[in-house]
């Protein structure tokens, strides 16, 4: 029986340190499930200070906990057995890792079309999720039990304390999103639920954000490029773990992640990477539209606290 479901989103353009936070809380858990999206996603993180760098399988597996990918994600199987045999040779057990019968395969066809056309279109990482997810809505899918071998197939059973890894975020969620510069799949919270879950499982809705917004891809909301954010996005290596491209830089929208927080239901928000802001010696956000200026990250902290309510925030600023 599922004692208690636990989920982990991000609440702005991805990137915001979902992996970090996962794979800090992971050993509490009985399983680790991804619940949508695919390959796209990069999670990092550190396993006795290893550096570890995964798309599609979830952190799970570096604390030996059995790690899940759900009936609502992607996967490419050459790129799946890619991650499988880099993590084996990390140390860490691949006999933990299942997928959903139900989850749909990406092929080389979908990738190449992803290629040579919407990654230029609206800047997607060239995966091929989006055609493979439109293929299972076309009903022309490949489902991963019809091409998987068996010891890889889920059986479909969760039991006692479950961890959900969200991929994407917020803002590239298809239906809460700024469409159509979003992913292919929910990457809110309530989409957990298709690990095949009552929704009155779930007890924490953990937010990730950082301290300034960043977005890889085409977006016309990150209208800046100065100096400041120049120095921000180098400061705070902010470039793509999947696609390695730089990623635009806007200082904290506290209005748009007080709507994702407020929509998503979340009840914890971690706040990243203060200290690059510290290492700038830049504090600013918006907050009703407005550009604010702090002198410190002090100040810019108090702030936020006072505008944001309705979670307890974790200042979680090393690196
Ligand atoms: P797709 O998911 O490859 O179709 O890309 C659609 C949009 O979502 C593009 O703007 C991507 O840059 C963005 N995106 C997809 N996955 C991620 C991620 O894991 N982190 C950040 N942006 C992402
Ligand atoms: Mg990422």
């Amino acid at each position: 029986m599922i004692e208690a479901v636990d989920v982990i989103f991000g609440a702005s353009w991805g990137d915001e340190g979902k992996g970090k936070i996962s794979s800090r809380i992971a050993k509490n858990y009985d399983y680790v499930c991804r619940f949508n999206g695919g390959s796209n996603a990069g999670h990092t993180f550190y396993v006795n200070d290893k550096k570890v760098i995964t798309h599609v399988i979830p952190s799970g597996i570096a604390f030996n906990i059995p790690s899940i990918i759900g009936p609502n994600c992607v996967v490419c199987i050459e790129e799946f057995f890619a991650e499988l045999s880099y993590l084996e040779h990390l140390g860490f057990n691949p006999k933990l890792v299942k997928i959903s019968p139900k989850a749909h395969i990406v092929t080389p066809h979908h990738k190449e079309q992803d290629a040579n056309y919407y990654s230029k279109l609206i800047g997607t990482t060239s995966k091929g999720i989006g055609l493979c997810y439109a293929d299972k809505a076309l009903r022309t899918g490949v489902r991963a039990d019809t091409v998987m071998p068996k010891e890889y197939l889920w059986d479909e059973k969760l039991d006692g304390h479950v961890l959900c890894e969200g991929a994407q975020s917020f803002w590239l969620d298809i239906n809460q999103g700024s469409y159509p510069y979003v992913t292919s799949s929910e990457c809110l919270p309530y989409a957990s639920c298709s690990l095949g879950f009552s929704p009155k499982k779930i007890r924490d809705i953990i937010a990730v954000a950082k301290m300034y917004d960043t977005r890889s891809g085409v977006d016309p909301y990150f209208d800046l490029d100065d100096e400041e954010t120049q120095l921000v996005a180098k400061l705070g290596n902010e470039y793509g773990t999947t696609t390695g491209r730089a990623r635009q830089v806007k200082w904290l929208n506290l209005d748009k992640l007080s709507y994702a927080i407020e929509k998503a239901g979340a009840n914890i928000l971690y706040m990243n990477k203060g200290d690059i802001l510290e290492e700038a010696k830049i504090f600013k956000l918006y907050h009703n539209s407005e550009l604010l200026s702090f002198s410190d990250i002090e100040e810019m902290k108090a702030f936020i606290l006072e505008k944001v309510k309705e979670v307890q925030i974790v200042w979680d600023f090393q690196a």
